[in-house]
C-alpha cells in the first residue's frame, strides 16, 4: 500500500508545480515499497538518488518562481529547502556507509515532511504566484 498519497488539498493550483509533488510523492512511495519488500541495497540507492536530485531539481524550480515575481517569502522558504537538502544528503550519505538503515522512522520522516512542506510553507506561495499569472 502507498505510504503517501496524492490529494487534492496539496495542489498549489500551479500545474508545473502539482506534477513536480506528485513526483515527489511517487518517489517516496517507491522508496518504501522497495523498503518494506526488502529489496537490495543497490536498488535502495538508486531510489533515494532518485529522490534527491528529483527533489534538488523541484526545489531549483519553486525557488525560480519566487525570485522571479519577487515573492516576499523567498528567503524563509529557501533556508527550509536549503535545511531538507541537508538532512537528506547526509541520510544518503549515512545510508551508503552503512551507518544507518532505510526504516519506517526514516520514511514517516520524508512523509511528514513533504505534507507539512506542500501544505503550509508551498501552500503559502499559491495565492501570490497565481496574482501574477503563473498557472
Ligand atoms: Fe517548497
Ligand atoms: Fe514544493
Amino acid at each position: 500500500m502507498a505510504l503517501l498519497a496524492w490529494k487534492e488539498e496539496y495542489s498549489v493550483k500551479i500545474r508545473e508545480i502539482d506534477e513536480q509533488h506528485k513526483k515527489l510523492v511517487a518517489l517516496i512511495n517507491e522508496l518504501n515499497d522497495a523498503m518494506s519488500q526488502g529489496q537490495a541495497k543497490a536498488a535502495l540507492e538508486n531510489i533515494l538518488g532518485r529522490l534527491v536530485s528529483y527533489a534538488a531539481t523541484h526545489f531549483a524550480n519553486e525557488e525560480r518562481l519566487m525570485q522571479t515575481h519577487g515573492y516576499p517569502g523567498f528567503p524563509e522558504h529557501k533556508e527550509k529547502h536549503e535545511k531538507m537538502t541537508a538532512k537528506v544528503l547526509s541520510l544518503q550519505q549515512e545510508y551508503r556507509q552503512g551507518k544507518m538503515s532505510l526504516s519506517i522512522d526514516v520514511m514517516s520522516f520524508l512523509k511528514n515532511w513533504l505534507d507539512k512542506h506542500i501544505l503550509g510553507t508551498d501552500m503559502a506561495y499559491s495565492g501570490f504566484l497565481i496574482s501574477k499569472g503563473v498557472k
